[in-house]
């Protein structure tokens, strides 16, 4: 049996970093002032037809579709703001009396495309979405999150660019003016750009198939149909990003993918040479008008997600490691298996008291524990043989120095403490009393 196309397996290395990738993002968001939402990975087929949009690519042709054992129409989630939308609405949060509500969310996303590198079929995105907010500085606040973020992790070849869609009147303007384009080179189109025309002209700026021609080229541009409310949200935004300290790129012909998005739109790029063609980090924008299409009462939103597949191809090509190996605070070796019960019952208690422990479940011999406690990067090896258990005093040596102590049944938790605390290689001085120095 082999894994679906398009799909991977986690596990060693790779599972390491990514749990490391989500715990910093779990305290950014906290930082941040973000609560955690979660909702299904399956939704009503309606939802993303409605949300996304009919015309994207995404809903006409990536999406996962299925009907359930009740005939109802299902989709798995090819992204995430259309369900957290529905959750926004379906839970009354625009009644809620914190303002504006600011969320954020992790998870699996599906799109049936061609895989290739940076593209897969199953993705994991993180992303943030706000609602009830119009001011221009939370656009610039939720551009800034991805840009630290990546800050945070070192990574350096980062671009962002940004663009403004305009709001509806802006659009419909704009729209007017690419049906009069458009209408004498029809027949020069592609089939789907030419039902684009019908129902989403604006799309036709996104086509992969048509980008070459000259047409595309010498299309009218949006910037010169935003309205004076447009053109002052985006020198708002610009404004607060400069004040922000991010560096941007104005990129007139940055439109995305989905059809929800209003004013701002934006997207961050790796900017390495060599990168290959799945450069874009993350995007985003505002969405002021999907609430209501969604069904809920007019509010404005903005929000972006980040793809986790991109990110970690993009720390490797910068080659930047993320934090520690695993270790070990101790590892508990039982001198025969008669102290097996004791050995178990240390390490519950151990790991009970914040520290990182394992013991021995292959039955190895003396040598082999303690080859394996180097293999595991244990600071410290404790043995529990006959004589520790008569005298309830135990065998402690630090796998380093190879110095041996010996320690009190009663006193092994404040001596792991005291030795951590000494220890300049642990270096945090946290507050949290399971950290024992480890907190990164
Ligand atoms: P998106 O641009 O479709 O936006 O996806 C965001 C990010 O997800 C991309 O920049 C990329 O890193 C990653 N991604 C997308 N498709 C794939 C794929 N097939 N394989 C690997 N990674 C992929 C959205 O999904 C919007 N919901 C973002 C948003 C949130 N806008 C407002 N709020």
């Amino acid at each position: 049996m082999q894994k679906p196309k398009g799909t991977y397996d986690v596990y060693g290395e790779k599972a390491r970093k990514i749990q490391y990738l989500e715990k910093l993002l779990a305290s950014l968001m906290e930082k941040y002032h973000y609560q955690y939402m979660r909702t299904p990975i399956f939704e009503a087929s309606e939802l993303f037809h409605r949300g996304v949009g009919e015309t994207t690519d995404i809903v006409s042709k990536e999406t996962y579709d299925f009907k359930d054992r009740g005939n109802r129409d299902m989709t798995l989630r090819p992204e995430g703001t259309a369900g957290i939308v529905r959750s926004f609405i379906e839970n009354k949060l625009y009644g809620e009396a914190s303002q504006p509500i600011k969320a954020w969310y992790l998870g699996p996303m599906y799109r049936y495309e061609r895989p290739q590198s940076g593209r897969f079929r199953e993705f994991y995105q993180f992303g943030v979405e706000t609602f009830g907010s119009n001011d221009p500085a939370l656009d610039a606040e939720v551009i800034s999150i991805p840009v630290n973020f990546y800050r945070l992790l070192g990574l350096k070849g980062i671009k962002v660019n940004i663009n403004s869609l305009g709001d509806n009147d802006s659009r419909n303007r704009y729209r007017e003016a690419l049906l009069d384009y458009f209408k004498p080179h029809l027949e020069n189109l592609c089939e789907d750009c030419q039902k684009r025309y019908q129902k989403n002209p604006l799309r036709i700026l996104d086509c992969k198939v048509d980008a070459n021609l000259d047409i595309m080229k010498h299309a009218p541009k949006l910037q010169d149909y935003l309205n004076e409310e447009s053109r002052k949200h985006f020198d708002q935004v610009k404004k607060y990003l400069e004040a922000l300290g991010i560096e941007y790129v104005v990129n007139p012909n940055l439109v995305r993918g989905l059809d929800y998005y209003t004013y701002t739109v934006f997207e961050v790029e790796a900017s390495v040479e060599g990168f290959g063609s799945q450069n874009v980090l993350c995007g985003g924008g505002r969405y002021n008008n999907l609430v209501e299409t969604i069904g809920g009462p007019s509010t404005p939103g903005v929000g972006f997600a980040l793809g986790f597949e991109r990110l970690l191809t993009a720390l490797e090509f910068e080659e930047i490691t993320l934090g520690d190996e695993d270790y070990l605070d101790a590892y508990v070796i039982p001198v025969t298996s008669d102290q097996k019960c004791e050995a178990l019952s240390l390490t519950q208690a151990l790991r009970l008291s914040g520290f990182q422990v394992d013991t021995d479940y292959m039955n190895r011999n003396m040598k082999g524990n303690f080859k394996a406690s180097t293999r595991f990067l244990a600071n410290y090896v404790i043995l529990i043989g006959e004589e520790e258990i008569k005298s309830n005093i135990l065998t402690v040596k630090d796998n380093h120095s190879k110095e041996e102590f010996k320690v009190a049944l009663a006193d092994i938790v404040s001596f792991l403490d005291h030795m951590s605390a000494e220890d300049e290689t642990y270096g945090c001085d946290c507050d949290d009393d399971t950290c024992h120095g480890h907190c990164h």
